[in-house]
């Protein structure tokens, strides 16, 4: 699939995506979260799909070793320019689909937050990239990841919904999303419509398909076992509650080389 261009999380889209999150209580507890691994990591980090660094850039001021990388240039732009302001560095990120993944390198830490993964929607892609992450981690190094299951899929699926974010006094950025889910493929889709206004004209159109694998609750358990993962274990939730049923939206899991 790679060496094309990511249709997903382009400009509008990487835009909304930063007011969406940023003042929201679970984007803290997340921040907590994964900033406790690194922390606790001893050695070098590496976060695949890391967007707009909102996890890897306060990484980077606890002035611990993490690089990161993503298939959308404008989600790394962002971060760029996020870092600009707070280090003369040269932000350690690249871009790069997570299939094309390859380094001489090995990591202590290898996460991958908010669901990202689902978005390998190929279930083969992803098995081969669970192992390629095995084969980057030291012995003991740990996998951290977020998957979203199927019952994530939202009360609105199959309406159209809206969303809003005032920029400043004169504009504003909108989004119409129409989803579906295909419980045979367990693909979830939204089909977004972002509008950037200016002075109540629409000054920017962008449109993306966006897709997403959800996973069965127990699904991920046998690739991990697959790829080499010991210690397997599976949280609900950012205070580790564990997962004991299959009705959780999310799980994250943990698992060391
Ligand atoms: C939901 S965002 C999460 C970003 C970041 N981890 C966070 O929590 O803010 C998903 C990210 O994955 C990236 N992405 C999607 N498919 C990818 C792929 N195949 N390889 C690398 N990055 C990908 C997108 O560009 C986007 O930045």
């Amino acid at each position: 699939m790679p060496n094309k261009e990511l249709k997903t999380y382009q400009k509008l889209s990487t835009i909304f995506y930063d007011l969406e999150l940023e003042n929201q209580e679970t984007s803290k507890l997340a921040l907590k979260f994964y900033l406790d691994y690194a922390l606790n990591a001893n050695g070098p980090i590496l976060e695949p799909m890391c967007g707009t660094g909102r996890f890897l850039i306060p990484i980077l001021q606890a002035n611990l070793e993490i690089e990161g990388f993503d298939a959308s240039e404008h989600m790394l732009n962002a971060l760029i320019e996020k870092y600009k302001y707070i280090s003369d560095k040269k932000a350690p990120v690249q871009k790069l689909f997570i299939q094309d993944f390859k380094s001489e390198k090995k990591y202590n830490l290898i996460f991958v937050p908010f669901g990202s993964w689902g978005l390998i929607t190929d279930i083969e892609q992803s098995k081969l990239c669970l192992k390629n992450m095995y084969n980057h981690l030291n012995i003991n190094g740990k996998l951290v990841l977020e998957i979203e299951t199927i019952n994530s899929v939202p009360s609105t699926c199959g309406t159209e919904c809206f969303g809003a974010h005032t920029l400043n006094a004169s504009s504003k950025i909108t989004i119409n999303t129409i989803t579906s889910y295909n419980a045979q493929t367990q693909i979830f889709k939204s089909l977004c419509n972002y509008k950037l206004i200016k002075n109540n004209i629409v000054t920017k159109t962008e449109e993306e398909l966006f897709e997403q694998y959800l996973y069965k609750n127990n699904e991920l358990d046998e690739y991990l076992k697959e790829s080499g993962f010991n210690n397997i274990q599976k949280f609900i939730d950012f205070k580790k509650s564990p997962a004991k049923d299959n009705n959780s939206a999310i799980i994250i899991y943990e698992c060391t080389r």
